[in-house]
């Protein structure tokens, strides 16, 4: 049986992350500059976005450029604003087509205003599509987002619309730039990397994290589509036990039966 068809479409993630890594070590090793890398990674996400849409998954969140990314060599980060402009001025037809709503995540005034004005134009024109939300995470670090967030809320105690005591779970997570997004419930690193380099600290206290040898631009449908399959096949127990998931799960099908 082909892997799509054996994936459970009533367990899926609701929301899958991933850091896409690996595309310099992939030039690398066909001999090319690392750009090349790049230009080859736009498709595995063309491939990734197709495989979340037509599985009905609702949120994708794509790691496209840190705020620790902003030390490489500038020739290589012309050349990755660049290539952002074009393939969002190039995709928005599969946007289109596939029902897929685009939203950002991170300090996009950072970003040089083409790419900041292109990607207001995608956003506006698929704000009404119903189907996947793809977030692109851009000029983005979690611990940049958390120290805002921090910001945003001691400003509200300092104006006296909040008291130190009202700070809760609930109310920091408004100030984060991930606001009205469901945590993750999967997080996929490719290239080999067992790390988080900085991404969504906050949001993955229970993410399940799936990592894979496989070099971002290599990335495929497939590989998606078995990392959903893996994702299906954990418990995920929230400190709780065993027996005690086992108990609610059997509840909540009773109760839909
Ligand atoms: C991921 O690939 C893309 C970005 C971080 C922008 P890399 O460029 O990090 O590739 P490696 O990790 O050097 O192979
Ligand atoms: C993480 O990859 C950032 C993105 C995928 C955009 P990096 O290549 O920047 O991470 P490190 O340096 O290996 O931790
Ligand atoms: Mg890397």
């Amino acid at each position: 049986m082909e892997i799509k068809e054996q994936i459970n479409r009533e367990k899926l993630p609701g929301h899958v992350a991933v850091i896409m890594d690996g595309n310099g070590r992939w030039a690398r090793k066909q001999g090319f500059a690392r750009i090349k890398g790049h230009e080859k990674g736009v498709g595995a996400v063309r491939d990734t976005v197709e495989a979340a849409a037509e599985l009905g998954i609702r949120y994708l969140t794509l790691f496209a450029f840190s705020t620790e990314n902003w030390n490489r060599p500038k020739y290589e980060i012309d050349a990755l604003m660049k290539l952002l402009v074009e393939s969002i001025h190039n995709e928005m037809k599969t946007l289109m087509d596939n029902n897929i709503r685009l939203a950002t995540i991170g300090d996009l005034q950072s970003l040089p205003s083409k790419s900041q004005q292109e990607l207001k134009k995608a956003m506006d024109t698929t704000s009404g599509n119903t189907g996947l939300t793809l977030v692109l995470a851009l000029s983005y670090s979690s611990r940049w987002e958390i120290v805002e967030a921090c910001r945003k809320i001691a400003e509200t105690v300092q104006k006296g619309e909040m008291k130190p005591e009202e700070i809760d779970v609930h109310s920091f997570t408004a100030g984060l730039t991930t606001v009205g997004i469901p945590d993750p419930e999967l997080l996929i690193r490719t290239s080999g990397e067992y790390r988080i380099s900085n991404f969504l600290l906050w949001q993955i206290a229970y993410t399940e994290l799936y990592f894979t040898p496989t070099l971002w631009p290599d990335f495929n449908k497939e590989e998606f589509f078995r990392a959903i399959l893996d994702f299906q096949n954990r418990e995920r127990r929230f400190g709780l036990t065993s027996e005690q998931i086992t108990k609610v799960e059997s509840a909540k099908k009773k109760r839909t039966q």
